[in-house]
């Protein structure tokens, strides 16, 4: 059993909570710091976000609140520091966490830039400690069967691949973070780094980038579309966007198109393989529990065996804030960036 303590009780935090307490044998939350006194006093009506969560009220008993995210990372009760902070403070909490010896899971983007994504996977190694990150796309149903069937070959080599982040404008966050450039790296680091990241995962670092980009929001940009390079005439392109009205449906969506087979995620979360051949198409039975339910207990599994993840590595998500900051050059450069 596992102890855990969360630093930042807003819309992740929760997420991870409520994870955390439907894995009773797994984990327990022994501690939670944040600097809201309405959320320390246990009114979570506020937290928004744009994928629904668990109604507000819970039971903190055996949890202790902190104010002061430092009071958490120094308590013996806690084993594992969870840190669900705006972006900005992901590497300063992190570097506190491991330096205190402590295992640390930290939301993604890893850092707002990739100099302190890369001072927090050093710290990592010298503390001997494990840093895991949550890009959870790589543990989402649809997403890592999509990789198991592209990496089982039986329908050939992809020929194209396209997915997209579509979302509503953040207006949630805790002071407006999320819409500060310089905080969140807007939608291009916080959203569409999900998408980034998979693309890397399933089919490597590509040769460079070519990406466009447009918003309102100043410093960054509230809409991103990337072709990555790849050898040979493969097309890999992806694209995410957060401007959208109020009420406009959050969705995730890709196609990857194989030699023998297309593979359709809908926005509906339905992943669908339609044949070449003109075969029936054939519904694809997901895993029930959520991307965060198999992050969170491949992160504790790792813990718990002191063995390295092999689905993601510090390191791996570090090349993926670089891989979204040499997009960003892209935009600014208007020409292809090389990795
Ligand atoms: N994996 C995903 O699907 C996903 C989805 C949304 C957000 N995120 C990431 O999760 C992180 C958090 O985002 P969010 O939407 O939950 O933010 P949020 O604004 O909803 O919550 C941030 C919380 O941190 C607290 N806080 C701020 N400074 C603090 C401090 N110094 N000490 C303690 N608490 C403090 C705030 O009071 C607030 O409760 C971001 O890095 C974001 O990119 C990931």
């Amino acid at each position: 059993m596992l102890r855990i303590g969360i630093i930042g009780l807003g819309f992740m935090g929760k997420m991870h909570f409520d994870t955390y307490r439907a894995l009773p044998d797994r984990a327990a939350v022994t501690a939670i710091a944040d600097v809201d006194p309405k959320k320390r006093a246990g009114d979570w009506s506020g937290i928004g976000g744009n994928i629904a969560l668990a109604g507000a009220a819970v039971d903190l008993t055996g949890v202790t609140m902190y104010e002061n995210a430092d009071d958490l990372i120094r308590d013996p009760e806690v084993d594992v520091v969870d840190i669900t902070l705006p972006t900005y403070l992901h590497c300063e909490y992190a570097l506190k966490a491991l330096a205190a010896g402590k295992d640390t899971l930290c939301e993604k983007p890893m850092a707002v830039n990739s100099g302190e994504a890369a001072k927090m996977a050093e710290a990592a190694d010298q503390a001997g400690r494990t840093l895991l990150i949550g890009q959870c796309i790589r543990f989402w149903p649809a997403y890592a069967k999509a990789r198991e069937i592209v990496r089982g070959g039986e329908y050939g080599a992809v020929r194209t691949a396209r997915f997209q982040r579509y979302s509503t404008l953040p207006t949630w966050s805790w002071q407006n973070w999320i819409l500060d450039a310089g905080k969140s790296g807007l939608a291009a680091l916080d959203l569409h780094i999900h998408d980034a990241d998979f693309v890397a995962h399933l089919f490597g670092q590509p040769e460079s980038v070519r990406s466009f980009g447009g918003g309102v929001n100043p410093g960054g940009w509230d809409h991103i579309l990337t072709r990555y390079q790849y050898p040979g005439d493969l097309l890999v392109t992806a694209e995410g966007a957060w401007e959208y009205a109020p009420g406009f449906p959050f969705s995730m969506t890709f196609a990857i198109h194989l030699e023998k087979a297309s593979l359709n995620l809908a926005a509906d979360g339905k992943l669908t393989l339609y044949p070449i051949s003109g075969a029936e198409p054939s519904g694809i039975v997901l895993d029930a529990e959520s991307g965060y339910w198999h992050e969170l207990t491949h992160f504790l599994d790792c813990i718990q065996t002191g063995k390295k993840s092999e689905v993601l590595t510090a390191d791996s998500a570090l090349r993926s804030v670089r891989l979204v900051e040499s997009e960003m050059e892209s935009i600014r450069s208007g020409g292809a960036v090389k990795l």
